[in-house]
């Protein structure tokens, strides 16, 4: 018998090592540990750590690069926003992260894959949906919906009785999650909608009271919806979004306070920071503007829209997702061009857009005087437009 565990070095996921070989009969745990640019203080000691706590191997997996190119690029261009607000960072990585841990299952042929989400999560949700996608054959084992176990100190306690060495401490404030899009921050005082976050719960941005008082700005140039250049330099995917988070991050950009609603049905609060995200996406946006007409863009919106949902309730790999990422691609082959976008006091702004295929005409638009444009013709067009109100209001008034 044979585990493989999505292992964070965390004190959860170290207790679940020897937990699974106690409660499935000695079975073998293999760590799996997907860097998807949560930072080199996670993933330090990493290996050492897991096969301290009782791993056989540790698969350390370098995720960055397919996770901004192939997870973030395409979400991108649906516009998804979960709730109005939500960059959706945890959620984006959650497929790309189930994906490698499934190959790592099936290359040390493995029965089962574990993992340490808490029953009342959205990421057990997403991962259990990728897992039953890619390799239903596979069992799924969630000991935090198994064990009796339900703090920190139960946690330290289990490791200690078993002489397994631990550095996490007993204080833990915050649940948070990070990757190179985002990092967000759950529980402690959060858990009150009432209480104001404190300077503690931040940690990837300046606080927007403290940032610069003169605005910084960076140009994006993009090729059929994909960044290519960043401030004039050519960039991977993953070195773009890090230059974009250095920058942004010093002007406290990025920051939200949000009440979600979890796929569970619970509402839960959390805080979120995204900030080269929020200005990718901003500056997406502020090219789409110039390049797709009226019907295009409420379409794509309306995509983005339903594809939030979809990522954030984990159903990436569905017949649906495939389509709707389809759709906005179809989109995404003419957002060509320059963005520049301002960044102050916590505020990401498109100042400035130009593109090869852009729709603006000025031309047209000016309000000055023009000889492209008559006037007049606005006329009918409003006569005919308005033409079942005014029959209506004409019946009324018979009435
Ligand atoms: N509420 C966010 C989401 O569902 C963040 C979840 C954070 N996950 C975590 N394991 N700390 O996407
Ligand atoms: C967890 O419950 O494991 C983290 C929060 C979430 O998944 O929504």
């Amino acid at each position: 018998k044979k585990v493989v565990l999505a292992y964070s070095g965390g004190l959860d996921t170290s207790a679940i090592i020897p937990w699974l070989k106690e409660n499935y009969d000695g079975c073998e745990v293999v760590a799996f540990c997907a860097d998807v640019g949560q930072g080199e203080e996670e993933l330090a000691g990493i290996q050492e750590k897991a096969i301290a706590s009782g791993a056989s191997e540790c698969h350390v997996v370098d995720l960055k690069e397919e996770f901004v190119k192939d997870y973030i690029y395409p979400i991108l261009k649906t516009g998804a926003v979960y709730e109005g607000q939500y960059l959706l960072g945890t959620s984006m990585a959650r497929p790309v992260i189930a994906k490698a841990h499934v190959e790592v299952a099936l290359k040390v042929g493995a029965d089962a894959v574990c993992h340490g989400c808490t029953g009342k999560g959205n990421d057990q949700v997403r991962f259990e949906s990728c897992f039953a996608a890619l390799a239903p054959q596979l069992k799924v084992i969630a000991p935090w919906r198994e064990w009796d176990m339900v703090s920190r100190e139960d946690l330290l306690a289990y490791l200690a009785e078993r002489n397994i060495p631990c550095a996490a401490s007993l204080t833990k404030i915050y649940s948070r999650d990070a990757n190179a899009w985002h990092i967000s921050h759950e529980g402690g005082e959060l858990e009150d909608p009432w209480c104001e976050p404190s300077k503690e719960v931040w940690t990837m941005t300046v606080d927007p009271m403290d940032a610069p008082d003169t605005p910084d700005s960076v140009t994006l140039s993009f090729e059929q919806g994909e960044l290519v250049k960043v401030d004039g330099h050519s960039l991977t995917p993953y070195q773009a979004l890090v230059y974009l988070n250095d920058k942004a991050a010093a002007h406290g950009v990025g920051r939200i306070d949000i009440v979600e609603n979890r796929l569970v049905g619970m509402k839960s609060r959390g805080c979120y920071e995204t900030p080269g995200g929020t200005v990718l996406m901003a500056a997406y946006k502020g090219l789409e503007s110039l390049i797709l007409d009226k019907e295009s863009l409420k379409f794509r919106e309306s995509v983005g829209l339903e594809f939030s949902h979809v990522i954030y309730d984990g159903r990436w790999f569905t017949p649906l997702a495939k389509a709707q990422l389809a759709a906005c691609e179809t989109f995404a082959e003419n957002i060509s061009g320059d963005v520049v976008v301002k960044l102050y006091k916590g505020q990401a702004i498109v100042t400035q857009r130009r593109s090869p295929n852009s729709l603006y005409s000025e031309e047209f638009a000016t309000f000055g005087e023009d000889d492209v444009y008559d006037q007049k013709h606005a006329e009918g067009f409003i006569r005919l437009f308005s033409l079942s109100s005014r029959i209506g209001a004409l019946k009324a008034q018979e009435k």
